[in-house]
């Protein structure tokens, strides 16, 4: 199938990209706005690449795939709080890009979601549930998928909802994701930064069975449902998160730092359907960290060996 890829050379589209070029026909879309070519330089020589932004894509282009995979994004809720432009413009970017793609005759559409626009609940969040997003980020998932459901018919489009996504590749820093941050500082035995209390809870997803689990859905033609929680359905508390990396890296240390006005307490997904309808078993957390750390200490010798 030709398949076009947008934020593939990011954090999950490059895994994502790697993976489908065994079996695909791919071209991909970014403007490395938040991720390098490096992500995606094993495979740039079997696939058609192109470093635009998704909105300046023409419609002759779009035409000569049949399914858009729409990654791009800007990511993490500090960031878009931060930058309530960016996360604009990416609403009207993607409605455009739905409409380009229906008029251009693109047979499905893929939208990547997030559990963000389920807002804060202590039970697991289903697909059906009413969407309560607390965040610009997670409002801005919601406005694009309402777009998605009013343009393509119902078997030709598909909204998967994420859950904290971790592995290689994924940034740090201050607009960071909680899981790269501790593990770069536990591999330099330095203190974990703990927000609040630590007893929110996420559901950390690794992102290979993301990408595992998007190729089965890809393969699957007869998926009775158009949105599709992806998540672990474990609850981890970020203070069991940071004593679990520090005990596999032997770290013994946590620093409590003031809460952010826009934590979201609870999130874990219900993944009842997508495990009805692939049988998968996700990679534990434990697993997923020791492979992760393992990777980020070669990093580490590769700069001082
Ligand atoms: N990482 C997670 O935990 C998570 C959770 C839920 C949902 N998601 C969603 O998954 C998708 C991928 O996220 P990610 O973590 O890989 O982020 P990422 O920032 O690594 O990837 C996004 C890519 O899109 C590119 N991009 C951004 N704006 C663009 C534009 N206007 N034109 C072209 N390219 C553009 C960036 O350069 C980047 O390569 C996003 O839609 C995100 O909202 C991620």
């Amino acid at each position: 199938m030709k398949i076009l890829v947008t934020g593939g050379a990011g954090f999950i589209g490059s895994h994502l990209v790697e993976a489908l070029t065994e079996r695909h026909n791919i071209s991909v879309i970014d403007n490395l706005s938040n991720s390098t070519l490096e992500n995606i330089r094993p495979v740039l020589d079997k696939i058609t690449f192109l470093e635009i932004d998704y909105d300046n894509i023409s419609e002759n282009f779009l035409s000569k795939h049949e399914m858009v995979l729409h990654l791009a994004s800007s990511v993490g809720v500090l960031n878009t709080i931060n930058n309530p432009e960016e996360i604009k413009k990416d609403v009207e970017c993607s409605c455009r890009l739905i409409d380009k793609a229906k008029r251009s005759g693109v047979k499905s559409f893929i939208f990547t979601s997030s559990s963000e626009i389920y807002g804060d609940k202590t039970k697991k969040m289903h697909e059906e549930d009413i969407p309560r997003p607390v965040s610009t980020y997670g409002k801005a998932k919601v406005k694009i998928e309402e777009h998605l459901q009013a343009s393509y018919d119902k078997d030709q489009y598909l909204i998967l909802r994420l859950f904290n996504v971790y592995g290689t590749r994924q940034k740090s820093g201050p607009f960071g994701f909680v899981m790269n941050t501790f593990i770069e500082k536990a591999v330099r035995h330095e203190s974990l930064p703990i927000i609040g209390s630590g007893a929110q809870t996420r559901d950390f997803t690794q992102v290979q069975d993301i990408v595992n689990l998007i190729l089965m859905l890809i393969s699957n033609r007869d998926v009775p449902y158009n949105i599709v929680n992806i998540g672990t359905g474990v609850s981890t508390s970020i203070l069991e998160l940071a004593h679990n990396i520090n005990k596999i890296v032997g770290n013994d240390n946590v620093t409590y730092i003031e809460k952010r006005a826009y934590e979201i307490e609870h999130r874990t997904a219900d993944n009842k359907r997508i495990k009805d309808l692939t049988d998968y078993e996700f990679c534990s957390l434990d697993e997923g960290l020791r492979k992760l750390i393992d990777s980020h200490l070669l990093d580490l010798k590769k700069i001082s060996p």
